[in-house]
């Protein structure tokens, strides 16, 4: 890191050429460099600062009227603005393409690759020295760094961070967790519509993201550990000061990176990702992770699969309390000192690759070495965690080649209930319940004929990136509402989708290769013994591989798996080229470009 603040004379550009004097400042092409010029001085740029070597910042704006888990960004972006004035640049602000989770139909996730795309069009071919990326809603932060590490420019993440905690009747509501309760509580007569209502939305009180452990607290911690945010921005809410304040620091510091030349194939390193692997554990964090950091592993070219999360991540113990996996929301991770508290328990047992360089120019553990949880009740000493081995199970099987399960939020009731045969611990047998795709799951499980109980394994399939563009996230299915009644109020569930960051369901999920693929889920039919073995990480139904044979023959003669047509241009242009999760759902030939 540069000693002193840049002080906004341009002093660092003589160190070397900025990408952007081939636009402005290029005497080889007098033509074109007036002509880019003009334009950009239409608005009241002077010639000066667009020609003087001052580095050109780009603010990537992921916030938007449509996208309300980051449209605080609009007015963060100011700050951000302030501190590369101050430090010498000059800022650009862009727009992102929208994603917000709990507005686009089919899913987000469809869009994560088409603002991905987007972006690295807009960061390769304008005159962008180094980018600020505005993060929050659970895709925008793999977006962002994917397409980052695509272009490999200087790259900062600002994440927007999440709402203050939501309360009902004095107790915390959190962003999605409570879906999850209030659908049971609703199942079960407990609470009315209105009461329903009510309840959710209470957990929204403010500007931000989703203020439980879901897919965005997960994956902007993970963005700060892996280097490229600066130490404690993820965790800071929405609406604090604190957030403003990192917004201009954020902005000062990667003018200076410009200036060092600091870029995301320094940071994005092995030993980074598997530093997101091991605080992923340590927060409870979302089933989504694996998907979209081994995309971005794949877009800056390090090698990284679905197996790592397992190798690297199962030994990790749960350090952060906070929902789904424990009690408390967003307000109080910040105040126990957000993702440098976690690094730092972590440390004591040299889990972490201390020297991973981050975009401070110091390293994680420079950046951690003093940062003590200021709760322990939040963030918790390493010496009594709150779980031993809470990474991810990595399974496989005649179903599929692998799949993922969040060990983390297995709860008494849930092993008492499917894992507690003395004589076959960790393993769980039952028949099979099938559905292909979300819309027929809802129409059917409450049919009586499926006779569901609690020696019952629920199955999804056609919910992979190829069945469901994107990927539907599903996975975690309720039981029928007459066995909630009777108090069990999860089952066992496998499917080829996703699941929610914020669900509490240990499903097994992510499975790949998807039926609509040609995976093993195709061929599996309701009424099949289905046996689960956690110890093994094994997945299968127990029907002879002749059996297997046949059905799948059967289903080549019928054309294979069907799924339904695509509804827009887009979604059959990602089916076409689009890789299975375990390889993080990218774009196949995109990972070409480095
Ligand atoms: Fe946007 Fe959860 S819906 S962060
Ligand atoms: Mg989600």
């Amino acid at each position: 890191m540069a000693d002193k603040p840049n002080t906004g004379d341009g002093d660092g550009a003589a160190r070397r050429p900025l990408r952007s004097r081939l636009w402005f400042d290029n005497p080889d092409n007098p033509g074109m460099t007036a002509l880019y010029l003009e334009r950009y001085l239409n608005f009241g740029l002077t010639p000066a600062e667009l020609r003087s070597g001052k580095p050109i910042i780009g603010i990537a704006q992921t916030g938007s009227d449509l996208s309300p888990c980051n449209r605080h960004h609009l007015d963060l972006a100011k700050r951000v603005r302030d501190g590369i004035l101050v430090a010498g640049g000059v800022p650009f602000e862009f727009p992102v393409h929208p994603i917000q989770e709990t507005g686009k139909r089919p899913t987000a996730a469809l869009d994560r690759n088409l603002a991905y795309l987007g972006l690295v069009e807009i960061l390769m071919g304008y005159f962008i020295d180094g980018v600020v990326l505005t993060t929050g809603c659970d895709k925008t932060t793999p977006a962002c760094l994917m397409a980052a590490a695509t272009v490999n420019i200087p790259a900062i993440v600002l994440s927007g961070g999440p709402m203050l905690n939501g309360w009902h009747k004095g107790e915390r509501t959190g962003s999605g967790t409570v879906v999850w309760q209030a659908r049971s509580d609703l199942a079960e007569g407990k609470i009315d519509y209105e009461e329903f209502m009510a309840l959710v939305t209470s957990s929204a009180p403010s500007i931000g993201h989703c203020n439980t452990m879901g897919t965005a607290s997960t994956m902007n911690a993970l963005a700060e550990a892996l280097g490229m945010s600066l130490p404690g921005c993820a965790a800071i809410p929405a609406p604090y000061r604190e957030r403003g304040q990192i917004a201009y620091e954020t902005g000062r510091r990667i003018v200076e990176m410009v200036f060092e030349d600091l870029k995301p194939s320094d940071i994005l390193t092995r030993e980074a990702f598997e530093n997101a692997i091991v605080v992923n554990s340590a927060i409870g964090g979302s089933t989504n992770a694996p998907i979209h950091v081994n995309a971005i592993a794949r877009h800056i070219g390090v090698e990284l699969t679905v197996a790592d999360w397992e190798t690297v991540g199962r030994d990790v113990p749960l350090l952060v309390n906070m929902q789904p996996a424990g009690a408390y929301l967003g307000e109080e991770f910040y105040r126990a000192g957000g993702v440098p508290a976690v690094v730092h328990e972590l440390m004591k047992r040299k889990l972490v690759r201390e020297r991973a360089l981050t975009v401070n120019g110091r390293t994680i553990g420079e950046n951690c070495a003093a940062s003590a949880s200021l709760d322990p009740l939040v963030v918790v000493p390493i010496e009594t965690p709150l779980k031993e081995e809470a990474g991810f199970l990595v399974l496989s099987g005649n179903l599929f080649d692998d799949a993922i399960m969040k060990t983390s939020v297995i709860d008494d009731a849930f092993r008492k209930r499917f894992l507690s045969n003395p004589d076959d611990p960790e393993a769980f047998e039952g028949r099979a319940i099938v559905f292909d795709g979300p819309e027929d799951y809802h129409a059917r499980i409450d049919d009586p004929a499926l006779a569901v109980d609690e020696h019952c394994v629920l199955i999804i399939r056609g919910t992979g990136p190829i069945g469901y563009p994107g990927g539907a996230e599903v996975v975690n299915m309720q039981p029928p509402a007459a066995l909630i009644r009777k108090g069990v109020s999860a089952l066992p569930c496998v499917g080829d989708g996703r699941q929610s960051g914020t669900s509490g369901s240990p499903s097994i999920l992510n499975a790949s290769p998807e039926a609509a693929a040609g995976g093993g889920l195709a061929l599996v039919r309701t009424g099949d013994r289905v046996r689960i073995d956690l110890l093994k990480r094994q997945a299968n139904i127990l029907v002879s591989d002749d059996e297997l044979n046949l059905r799948r023959a059967e289903l080549q003669g019928r054309g294979g798996y069907a799924f339904p047509r695509s509804q827009t241009p887009w979604q059959q242009i990602q089916r076409e080229m689009v890789a299975q999760f375990d390889e993080g759902m990218v774009l196949k030939p995109a990972v070409a470009y480095q």
